[in-house]
């Protein structure tokens, strides 16, 4: 089980032979603070359909799964908004609400949808709930606040994490990239995302804190190549750049030192097209064509499909 120290978040993996009682007190061997940590309640056992099928090794890397502890880092606007520009490119993308905030979903301008809950509990499955939006070749698997009864059902059980990719196996082939947004905590929804996803974007400020964020989402990462997920590959994308300001710049340098090759050519800028956007329940380059974090957020497709990098 894992267990996450509220102090100073540093993630333990502890063998479940060794946890006797339901309750325990938890030393952090980093920061020294002592807690009261949980097994996760074993309520229900997980009936996996399709995880045993062997699936093409390319089904996995058109999973990306849009993480970071820290919040307002612009996981959603970025998963909403490389996600239209993956589908400008003609590309066919799912984009899944894993939150449940429901953000993404309501960014889209939905409310009182299923969810991965309902889907779950007698709504048939994820396929019978994608929704397809008003833009060409985007589709949206929503949220809603009955996601938090996820956590409590299933968080702990043998193999929880691999719930979403055995759910996403069978409507893999329909699609040419899935775009998944998450919370920023590590419970069922980060876990289970990281262990579907082939690639993991950081979105991260230029700030001071920044490195500490990345640093734990990375920790986070290597344990989960080790225990779920081999094949996922992170990259760090800086969004709401200033480029006016100093301490950005230097930042932005001592990032691309710290993780080298790790992070993205394109730099999201601050632009206030993104939160109006978001406010119209829309896309920016629905918004505004001009928008430059939308055209940003283009790029960032191009990069990512490895095509040249001509729009500025
Ligand atoms: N490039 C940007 N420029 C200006 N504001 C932005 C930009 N990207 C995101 N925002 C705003 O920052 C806030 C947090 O973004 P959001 O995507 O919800 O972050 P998270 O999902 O990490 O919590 C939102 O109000 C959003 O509109
Ligand atoms: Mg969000």
């Amino acid at each position: 089980m894992i267990v996450v120290c509220p102090s100073c978040q540093t993630q333990y993996d502890l063998n479940d032979q060794l946890v006797q009682e339901p309750t325990f007190i938890a030393r952090c061997t980093k920061c020294q603070h002592t807690f009261a940590a949980y097994q996760p309640v074993r309520v229900e056992e997980i009936s996996f359909l399709k995880l045993a099928e062997t699936k093409k090794k390319s089904d996995l890397d058109k999973v990306v799964v849009i993480s970071n502890q820290k919040g307002g880092v612009a996981k959603t606007s970025t998963c909403l908004n490389l996600g239209q520009s993956l589908a400008m490119q003609n590309k066919r993308v799912l984009l899944v609400d894993f939150d449940v905030q429901a953000n993404l979903t309501i960014s889209l301008g939905y409310k009182e949808t299923n969810s991965f809950y309902e889907a779950l509990n007698g709504g048939g499955g994820i396929e019978k709930n994608i929704l397809e939006t008003k833009y060409k070749n985007l589709w949206l698997f929503p949220s809603n606040k009955n996601m938090v009864l996820l956590n409590k059902k299933y968080f702990g059980a043998r193999n929880f994490e691999f719930l979403l990719k055995d759910r996403l196996l069978p409507i893999m082939e329909r699609f040419d990239y899935i775009l998944i947004d998450t919370p920023p905590s590590i419970e069922f929804f980060t876990l289970n995302a990281l262990t579907t996803a082939g690639m993991v974007i950081i979105p991260s400020q230029c700030d001071f804190l920044s490195t500490h964020g990345i640093d734990q989402i990375l920790k986070l990462i290597q344990l989960i190549k080790v225990k779920t997920n081999p094949r996922i590959e992170a990259r760090i994308l800086i969004t709401m750049f200033d480029k006016e300001s100093t301490a950005s710049k230097m930042i932005f340098t001592k990032l691309k030192r710290l993780y080298p090759g790790m992070t993205f050519d394109t730099l999201i800028e601050m632009d206030a097209r993104i939160r109006e956007a978001q406010i119209m329940s829309m896309p920016v380059l629905e918004y505004n064509q001009q928008s430059k974090a939308g055209r940003q957020y283009l790029r960032l497709a191009k990069e990512i499909l490895g095509h040249p990098l001509d729009v500025s």
